[in-house]
């Protein structure tokens, strides 16, 4: 890959893959000037932006005008918002217009959008003749810090959330944080929960740093969102780079998850949105980790704070179905020889992995959570 364009108006990093590097550029409005960098990274000479029916109307003419000025050829397709478009009909139906678009293998797909359009066009982008460019323009935070790093593409099946998939590594991932403007309070807590997750599993001064500036961040003041998102690629990028298809390390970034997940799946009173269900699960894993004494009451009150500053449930108003949330559990892709693995924190900063926590341990910290 080529270094990182000289005076470009953005914050930079590498992900660091070897042969399979890539630059994240982080900025504020800088939608506008992302035909300079398609070209500077040479991703061919046509384009086709997968995007969805929120976020093309907002933000795609800003990304068509640029890579226009740079005489690059640009496509749009639109698939309808939400979970529902990472699917084989979807998938089937982008493939058709891919070849009436005579796109090929040194041409690019690029996703513009949150963690949806992200894993669906990258996906396409491995799979389609075999493998094409692949950019993420990431407009949720949770995109941003999260899903649009780390090269996990994949779709829903029936039995399965994400089970059909790919590791593919983008080229580029370009985040312009002046579009989190237009994206619900609702979903920028999503992205604020996997935020706090990466800080409590490696970085303590990144904690610290997110206390004393929570409110400042919920009301997006730029400056503070462009530095919040590369400390998340920051994060992420050390442990993908260590652990690029999860032998082990890269296993951290569960933290909350193990617990979220089942929330998301298994119908309970409340909807939780993907981050909401990550925040539940923080707090069920800290209490197991509580009960081994691997970390104190007081850090567990911070963490708690700090998800609470960023509008986050912490507790449920209902009676959890346990034995079904276990059940579910067990059936999750991650859940190695019946084992079921948790990430827990040894202090605010680190965490280690523990197996053997045995089930009524584990529906106990599910229980706990019911205010
Ligand atoms: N690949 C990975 O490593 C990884 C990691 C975490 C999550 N994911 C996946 O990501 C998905 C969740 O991502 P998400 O939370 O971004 O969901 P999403 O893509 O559904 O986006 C959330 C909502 O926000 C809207 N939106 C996005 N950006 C906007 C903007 N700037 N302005 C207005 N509206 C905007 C979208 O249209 C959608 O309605 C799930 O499918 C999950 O499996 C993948
Ligand atoms: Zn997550």
């Amino acid at each position: 890959m080529p270094g990182i364009m000289p005076d470009f108006p953005a914050q930079t990093l590498t992900l660091d893959l070897g042969p399979r590097s890539y630059p994240i550029y982080v900025g504020t409005d800088i939608l506008g000037k992302f035909g300079t960098a398609f070209c500077y990274y040479n991703l061919g000479r046509q384009a086709v932006i997968i995007s969805d029916e929120n976020v093309a109307p907002l933000h795609a003419s800003k990304l068509v005008r640029s890579l226009a000025d740079t005489d690059i050829k640009t496509h749009i397709i639109t698939v309808a918002a939400g979970e529902s478009s990472k699917g084989m009909q979807v998938l089937q139906s982008i493939y058709d217009q891919l070849f009436d678009f005579n796109l090929e293998r040194r041409d690019s797909i690029i996703a513009l959008g949150g963690g949806v359009v992200g894993d669906l066009a990258g996906f396409v982008a491995a799979t389609f003749k075999r493998g094409v460019n692949f950019v993420q323009v990431p407009t949720s935070l949770l995109a941003m810090v999260d899903s649009s790093i780390g090269g996990k593409t994949g779709i829903n099946h029936p039995r399965g959330k994400n089970m059909i998939g790919a590791f593919y590594q983008p080229r580029l991932v370009f985040a312009d944080t002046a579009v989190l403007g237009t994206l619900p309070a609702r979903q920028l807590g999503c992205g604020l929960a996997e935020t706090v997750k990466h800080a409590v599993i490696r970085d303590a001064n990144f904690f610290s740093h997110l206390q004393k500036n929570a409110k400042n961040i919920l009301n997006l003041q730029q400056e503070l969102m462009a530095d919040l998102v590369l400390r998340n690629c920051r994060i992420k990028s050390a442990v993908v780079s260590a652990d690029e298809q999860e032998a082990g390390l890269r296993g951290i970034l569960n933290y909350g998850h193990t617990i979220g997940h089942t929330l998301e799946t298994v119908k309970t009173v409340h909807d939780y949105h993907h981050g909401e269900a990550v925040a539940l699960g923080i707090v069920a894993a800290n209490k197991l980790a509580l009960q081994r004494k691997l970390i104190d009451t007081d850090s567990q009150q911070k963490i708690i704070q700090l998800l609470t500053a960023f509008n986050l449930p912490t507790s449920v108003n209902e009676k959890l179905p346990v034995d079904k949330l276990y059940h579910a559990m067990q059936q999750d892709k991650k859940v190695q020889t019946g084992k079921i693995k948790f990430v827990v924190p040894t202090s605010i900063g680190d965490c280690t992995f523990v197996d053997d926590f045995t089930e009524d341990q584990i529906k106990a910290a599910m229980k706990s959570l019911s205010a």
